[in-house]
């Protein structure tokens, strides 16, 4: 049987009590931790850093971390981010003056390869890279914030993603990022999504338990 994952976004956790909203949701069913990186640079916010990551690590959060840079220029930060115990680093095309040393530097550095699309970004930019690649992360929104509502037409550009990766590299996993709720859930399956980024959706859930349970049982159908 297929596998899917959920990847919590704590962009929409309360950062006054991160760790123990991580723990409660890696209890509640959560696969892996999505740690969304902002520089208000190459977008219009600014969240957390290297020493953040470490802190999680430092007290006992082992999941899988899920670092998604949105931030340039990106190589320093791939270095620290490895170093403090990122598991896979994701980054876009548009925040690095060389995609594939980006790319090399990722692996070199023991974690899993990702690169991000925004909803505008050509998906000519596979064409040389996806030999390198682990996940490919379709943006469903414009990044920057979390709350906003998908944008249709990513469903067919997620469609096409998959279709590539059936033909060409059926090991790289198909990540959708922004605007995913229990409402959307399903036709995300139906494209072929493995990882499903949350946040609000999640943390805006009353019981993260039932929360999750419930999307679970919506993948399955
Ligand atoms: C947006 C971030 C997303 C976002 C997801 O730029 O990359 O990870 O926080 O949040 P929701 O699920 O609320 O859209
Ligand atoms: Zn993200």
């Amino acid at each position: 049987m297929k596998k899917f994952f959920i990847s919590s976004s704590i962009l929409s956790a309360n950062f006054a009590r991160l760790g123990e909203d991580i723990k409660e949701i890696l209890i509640a069913g959560c696969d892996f931790i999505h740690f969304d990186v902002m520089d208000n640079h190459y977008v219009s916010n600014l969240t957390f850093g290297p020493m953040v990551l470490e802190s999680l690590r430092n007290n006992n959060i082992y999941a899988p971390i899920d670092v998604h840079l949105m931030a340039c220029p990106v190589d320093d930060l791939v270095l620290k981010f490895a170093q403090s115990g990122a598991s896979f680093i994701t980054f876009h095309p548009e925040s690095s003056d060389h995609v594939d040393k980006t790319l090399s530097l990722i692996k070199q550095c023991g974690c899993k390869v990702g690169i991000a699309l925004n909803p505008s970004t050509p998906l000519s930019i596979l064409d040389y890279i996806m030999d390198k690649l682990d996940i490919i992360l379709l943006m469903g929104v414009n990044p920057g914030f979390s709350g906003q509502r998908f944008i249709p037409s990513m469903l067919n550009k997620l469609y096409r993603i998959r279709t590539k990766i059936d033909k060409f590299f059926p090991n790289i996993l198909l990540s959708v990022d922004g605007g995913v709720n229990a409402n959307n859930i399903s036709d995300l399956v139906c494209v072929g999504v493995d990882i499903f980024v949350m946040g609000s959706a999640i943390f805006t859930s009353n019981n993260y338990v039932q929360f999750i349970k419930n999307i679970r049982e919506k993948i399955k159908l």
